[in-house]
């Protein structure tokens, strides 16, 4: 079989066999599904070997890049000695270590690790540890969960129940009762009696949350779900002062404050935990992603004593368990992704080149079409406007064949792996391994500066 056949058998089991997530499969009816096949440092490559910039890091995930030979045998390692035991009950060595040296790592008194294999099962764990926690100590009305809006927490039933975009979440009405809504922190979008000043805008979306508490019924609240920067509607920083007011409502009316750091732990924002860089004390943080860098499936909350307490003594348990969670293998690897963020130093990277990395991106403003770019450490959003005066977005009709009938397409035809965006305003995404540096900054601005000129021709 030549090359070329073995690619068209592959494409056509791909169109016939394989079911692509949050994917229009009819957009692949007339073209090839693109196939990415193998990964060195901040690039892969296709199934006809052409190169691309990984400028996402897979899905916010690969933050040490890709063809890590130590981790790939660290993994191989394990599975020699013991591929895999569960931990209902029982222990094993490489997951006792991990939680140790993220207990160390943590911000804070947190210091319980609860495993589980991906971020949404982290995030529903957190919400089901709030509820029986709350159960145990005598506020058995707490159940609801307090989040922001466009946000994305993932797709399990809870967990879609706290993410807040209301386009994915129609069709599976209806959700676990409690999710509630509150503003974001897009100060591009502030409203008008806020814009200008992005301290006031920030208590403003702080005092939401209270508002949100007390038409609830505080006795009713159990959590806020919040991401140190949020990442759908295109990379919303906090305004500062917003995480310490947040941090005063919480304790004030006795809710948790969940720190969901499944994309922003781990380095993204030049941290191990995004909660560390703006100053703030979850109650949970909740990560998965970053974690192992994508070499294997894993993810958990981190809790403090405090929290655990109550399932310490006499025929108390937590309820909930996951069978893969802490896989040995995903455990030993992410050990050795670890390893390496301390042995190149890759938070000190992000550190001494992120505003290197906002100069780069900046130079794009002198495009029609870029109205804001935002974001921290090595996560941005690029948020495209038709008018960069009004600030006027693009209708739907516009939005869907800029970004799926062009910009999506163009981008990653062009060698860069990004995510152009509408579930918010229309925006492009950057999240790129940690260890990038100059020259991958520039090759993204020459990309994005290429496509996003052609697209404004195009409209
Ligand atoms: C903040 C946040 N929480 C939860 C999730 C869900 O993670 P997973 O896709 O691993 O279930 C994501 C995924 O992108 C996320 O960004």
């Amino acid at each position: 079989m030549t090359s070329s056949d073995a690619i068209s058998n592959e494409q056509e089991a791909a169109k016939r066999n394989l079911w692509l997530h949050f994917t229009r499969m009819s957009a692949y009816a007339d073209s090839e599904v693109p196939v990415i096949v193998r990964g060195s440092g901040a690039y892969v490559y296709d199934q006809h070997g052409k190169q691309y910039l990984d400028g996402l890091s897979g899905l916010f995930v690969s933050q040490v890049g890709h063809g890590r030979t130590e981790i790939a045998e660290a993994g191989a390692r394990q599975a020699s000695e013991l591929a895999y035991f569960p931990l209902w009950s029982y222990a094993h060595p490489k997951a006792i270590e991990l939680a140790a040296r993220l207990a160390d790592m943590a911000p804070g008194d947190l210091n319980r690790v609860f495993f589980t294999t991906s971020g949404s099962e982290a995030v529903e764990s957190a919400w089901k540890l709030a509820k029986q926690y709350f159960k145990l100590t005598g506020e058995p009305g707490r159940y609801k969960v307090i989040s922001r809006e466009l946000a994305y927490h993932g797709t399990s039933m809870g967990a879609l129940a706290v993410t807040g975009l209301a386009d994915i979440k129609h069709a599976f009405e209806p959700l676990t009762p409690g999710g509630v809504r509150v503003p974001n922190t897009n100060f591009y979008r502030a409203p008008d009696f806020l814009a200008g000043d992005e301290e006031q805008f920030g208590q403003w979306a702080a005092d939401e949350i209270e508002r949100a508490i007390l038409r609830e019924g505080p006795s009713s609240v159990a959590a806020v779900y919040l991401e140190p920067v949020q990442n759908s509607g295109g990379c919303f920083p906090p305004p500062p002062g917003y995480f310490q007011r947040v941090r005063e409502i919480c304790d004030q009316y006795g809710v948790l404050l969940v720190s969901d750091e499944v994309i922003c732990a781990f380095g993204r924002l030049g941290y191990y935990f995004g909660s560390e860089r703006y100053g703030y004390q979850p109650d949970i943080i909740t990560f998965a992603k970053g974690v192992t860098s994508g070499y294997s499936p894993l993810g958990g909350m981190m809790v403090s004593d405090r929290l655990m307490e109550p399932f310490t003594a006499g025929t108390a348990t937590f309820l909930h368990g996951i069978t893969f969670a802490g896989h040995p293998v995903s455990s030993a690897m992410a050990l050795a992704n670890l390893d390496i963020f301390e042995k190149e130093d890759l938070l000190g990277n992000v550190r001494s080149n992120e505003a290197a990395f906002r100069a780069t991106l900046e130079k794009l403003y002198d495009l029609p079409i870029v109205g804001d770019v935002r974001g921290a450490g090595y996560f941005y959003g690029i948020e495209m406007v038709k008018d960069k005066v009004t600030r006027e977005t693009f209708s739907d009709d516009e939005s869907e064949r800029l970004l799926r009938g062009f910009l999506s397409h163009a981008l990653f035809d062009a060698g860069l792996v990004c995510r152009a965006d509408d579930r918010g305003d229309p925006v492009i995404q950057l999240s790129p391994p940690l260890i990038c540096g100059q020259e991958h900054f520039d090759e993204i601005e020459r990309i994005l500066r290429e496509v996003l000129t052609e697209a404004w021709t195009r409209l």
